[in-house]
């Protein structure tokens, strides 16, 4: 249990460039604190003790002003940076390092019960006041623009902004993946470029030696019949 303390600990200081000391990370972020009575409330919905949980996420939600449904179920190194206004529903999952501004809303869009919300990859960051609602994917290492509103399954790694949400290119990945393992070696392809013309070379010679060789057993008849008639 202190591992994850520490490790919830560290996330802010990861995500957050203002966290300065331990002491003020403990105090003043609600993020953190909205995570850890989650935990608490989440092990207490698991054991069925639902309305004890409830109420622990109630009074989560005065205290940080971030609501989480007890039922929903969030990985390691989960942060969310501010806070308020934060809202995610009874079936909404989220991997790991995840991280989510204030305003975000994992919603659902049916009265139905069974999954109808979200579901958040690994590595996510979801912008101040963003919504997705429905029971989305929302694949591993996306990004979401803050003031968007997400209805459709987003890919792994894309960046969606706007609404309704569409992808933009990212202008921050380079344009060629490097694979140094797997690098082009210029002399192979020369020689294979060099073998490719010499075949192209031999087989244009072929077709010309078949051709003229035709053309002089032709020759060769033409004159026989020219010299039989005289
Ligand atoms: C979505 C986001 C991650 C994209 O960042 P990025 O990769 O640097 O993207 P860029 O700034 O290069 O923008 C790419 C395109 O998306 C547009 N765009 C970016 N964020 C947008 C948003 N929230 N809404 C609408 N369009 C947006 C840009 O105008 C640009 O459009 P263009 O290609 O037509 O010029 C970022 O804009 C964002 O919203 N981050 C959330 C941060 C946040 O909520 N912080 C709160 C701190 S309190």
């Amino acid at each position: 249990m202190f591992r994850t303390l520490r490790e919830d600990i560290q996330t802010v200081f990861a995500r957050d460039p203002a966290a300065r000391s331990t002491l003020e990370v403990i105090c003043c972020y609600p993020g953190l604190h909205a995570i850890w009575c989650h935990r608490l409330a989440h092990s207490l919905w698991r054991y069925r003790l639902r309305f004890l949980a409830r109420l622990i996420s109630h009074c989560n939600r005065f205290w940080t002003g971030i609501e989480i449904h007890p039922g929903a179920r969030i990985g390691r190194r989960f942060f969310i940076d501010h806070g308020l206004g934060v809202v995610i529903g009874e079936t909404a999952e989220i991997g790991d390092d995840v991280l989510l501004y204030q305003g975000v809303v994992l919603g659902g869009t049916s009265l139905q019960k069974g999954k109808r919300h979200p579901t958040v990859g690994d590595n996510v960051v979801v912008g101040c006041g963003a919504v997705a609602l429905g029971a989305i994917t929302i694949g591993d290492g996306a990004r979401i623009g803050s003031g968007s509103v997400v209805v459709k399954p987003v890919p792994q790694g894309a960046t969606v902004v706007g609404i309704p949400g569409r992808t933009v290119e990212d202008k921050h990945k380079p344009v060629m993946d490097l694979e140094h393992g797997d690098l082009p070696d210029p002399v192979t392809e020369a020689i294979k470029l060099v073998l490719e013309r010499q075949d192209r070379m031999e087989e244009t010679l072929r077709m010309l030696e078949r051709a003229t060789g035709a053309a002089a057993i032709e020759d060769e008849e033409r004159d026989d019949q020219q010299s039989d008639g005289r």
